[in-house]
């Protein structure tokens, strides 16, 4: 596939140079101190992201993965939900650029002994970082410590609300794959109730001009959902008819309080993806799922090994994307080194 050159590149000190001259006008700031969710921000500041990340995947590739970029600052993950993919590529993504980054596992932490979100968040600032990266099940907590402290603040999933680093990456993904994202027609599948993957990916991939269906399990739909302008289907059938991508959501048992489908059998028959369930899709599509996967239920093994589906690139790139964004927000972007 041809795909479009990168707009932005690193020069040797690991600072972006745009390579474009078409590219001269553009800004290379982002909005806001900090990235709370893709609802708010413009599609200029998503382009400007899946651009940075394009140059930073190039150092996921050296034999020295590092780059002095944000020697002297400081990063805090703060996760007080369970992860593996989000806090590690966090923690990875500023060791690459250079930043002293420390994960906070909320279990052996303060927090036990009933320390508030606020008083954490001053306490950990006042110790000097520039960055809080937090996960919580309560939507909202990282708009709230935005608010409380200077440092920037990412969100790396506030309960049923955003995932905006995940919808990111799942974005570079697509645009890496097919080369553009706008016009594309993109399926997702599974418990869009309970999932930030999903809002997130509506909010962002509408900005980017692609078309979405949704399916899954009627109780899993919330109400007013096409209100974001989505097409609701009735079918996985006729979700995956002509996709060009097909993102394939987790089940999110631990915030499903009640029965929301008679067992995993009947789900994974009626909305797992199977080779079967995909024929009606495009020859070239694309199946992501933001993990963990429950293989065999909303996935088949067979799926995710196929050469369609690129559920471990979205890992690599989820460290490119997440290295981006530590850069436009500690580092605030390029403006002053573009290249003539
Ligand atoms: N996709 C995702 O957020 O995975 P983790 O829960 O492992 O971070």
């Amino acid at each position: 596939m041809d795909l479009q050159p990168p707009l932005l590149a690193l020069n040797r000190g690991g600072f972006i140079l745009a390579i474009s001259h078409k590219e001269k006008g553009m800004s290379y700031v982002l909005s806001s101190k900090d990235l709370l969710g893709l609802k708010d921000i413009s599609k200029e500041e998503i382009e400007l992201i899946l651009s940075t990340a394009e140059a930073m995947k190039e150092i996921l590739f050296r034999d020295i993965k590092k780059v002095p970029t944000l020697r002297g600052k400081s990063m805090v993950c703060l996760f007080y939900e369970p992860s593996t993919r989000t806090r590690t590529s966090f923690e990875l993504a500023g060791k690459y650029l250079s930043a002293d980054t420390v994960n906070i596992s909320t279990s052996t932490s303060s927090v036990v002994k009933g320390e508030s979100l606020r008083d954490t968040g001053r306490t950990i600032e006042a110790m000097g970082i520039d960055l809080v990266v937090i996960r919580h099940s309560c939507a909202g907590a990282p708009h709230m410590l935005a608010q409380e402290i200077s440092a920037s603040v990412i969100n790396a999933g506030d309960g049923m609300h955003e995932h905006p680093t995940q919808a990111l990456l799942d974005m570079f993904t697509i645009k890496e794959k097919k080369g553009r994202i706008e016009g594309l027609e993109v399926a997702i599948i599974g418990d869009i109730l309970h999932s930030r993957v999903a809002r997130s990916n509506i909010w962002g991939l509408k900005k980017m001009g692609a078309n979405i269906r949704i399916c899954g399990p009627m109780p899993l739909i919330p109400p007013n959902i096409s209100d974001l302008g989505v097409r609701v289907c009735s079918s996985v059938e006729e979700a995956v008819e002509g996709a060009d991508v097909v993102n394939v959501l987790r089940i999110q048992r631990e915030r499903q309080d009640k029965g929301f489908f008679p067992s995993l059998r009947e789900y994974a028959k009626i909305y797992g993806i199977d080779k079967e369930k995909l024929k009606g899709a495009k020859e070239d599509v694309l199946v992501i799922h933001p993990g963990p996967v429950n293989r065999g239920v909303e996935i088949t093994s067979e799926v995710i090994e196929s050469s369609c589906a690129a559920i471990e690139e979205q890992v690599t790139n989820g460290v490119a994307v997440r290295m981006a964004l530590m850069y436009l927000l500690l580092q605030g972007g390029a403006k002053n080194e573009a290249a003539d």
